[in-house]
């Protein structure tokens, strides 16, 4: 199945990615995770990536387009775009991608979730140096303390644009450059909605039974 998760900041999209990635092998593609391995890889990309994603902006169309252009469509069972698109602009290069490469997409699942909820969910998150699994101080713990659920490491980080100052930012960068997504995809028959305010395995139960997988 080949599905955009769409929503704000914090909405849950990468908790339920990896979750699905997990348990149904659709393979999960995060243009964040990507222009964060640029920006580690200390390439030309990824040194004017972390300017703009330090300020909690929009990294440019092209660049975005350019990445996700050169991953998509090696998936086996399907791919879950995590992040992507995000501007009107990318909506539409990346129809022309999927019919260039002859993929469909499936579905568009929208996380609607409260901004006071999504502030308190990423000044709380934190994630497995080693795996990257996402973890939150309450809502999502690892099951021994200090020790990664899922591949054992010791070492945990935070992400630099889960400061007030930059939530408040990329906030404001969803409702003026995203949310436009979400007539463009009704428009398609392709957008559904699930409440991303319920708790992680709720949502995972919503998500599991509007694409039909479960129940
Ligand atoms: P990106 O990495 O895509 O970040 P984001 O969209 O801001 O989304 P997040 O990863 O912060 O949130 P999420 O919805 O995945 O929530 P999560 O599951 O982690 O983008 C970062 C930056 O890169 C952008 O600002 C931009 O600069 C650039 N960029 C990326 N893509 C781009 C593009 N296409 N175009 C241009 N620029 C781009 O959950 C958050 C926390 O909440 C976790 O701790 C989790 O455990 C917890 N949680 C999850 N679900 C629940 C729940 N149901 N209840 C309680 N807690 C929960």
């Amino acid at each position: 199945m080949n599905l955009i998760f769409l929503g704000p900041p914090g909405a849950g999209k990468g908790t339920q990615a990896q979750r699905l990635e997990k348990e149904a092998g659709a393979r999960q593609l995060s243009t964040g995770d990507m222009l964060r391995e640029a920006v580690a890889s200390g390439s030309e990309i990824g040194r004017r990536a972390k300017a703009i994603m330090d300020k909690g902006e929009l990294v440019s169309d092209e660049v975005v387009i350019g990445i996700v252009g050169e991953r998509l469509g090696q998936e086996r069972q399907g791919f879950i775009l995590d992040g992507f698109p995000r501007t009107v602009a990318q909506a539409e290069a990346l129809d022309r991608l999927l019919a260039e490469k002859k993929l469909k997409l499936d579905r568009v699942v929208e996380f609607a979730v409260d901004d006071e909820a999504l502030v308190d969910r990423l000044s709380g998150r934190f994630n497995c140096k080693s795996c990257g699994a996402m973890y939150h101080d309450r809502h999502k713990r690892p099951k021994v303390a200090g020790l990664c659920d899922r591949c054992g490491g010791r070492e945990f980080l935070r992400r630099p644009d889960d400061n007030p100052e930059t939530i408040r930012t990329r906030l404001a960068a969803y409702a003026r450059q995203t949310a436009p997504l979400l007539p463009y995809y009704r428009g398609k028959g392709l957008l559904l909605t699930v409440d991303g305010m319920a708790d992680i395995a709720q949502v995972a139960g919503l998500i599991d039974r509007a694409l039909g997988q479960k129940g």
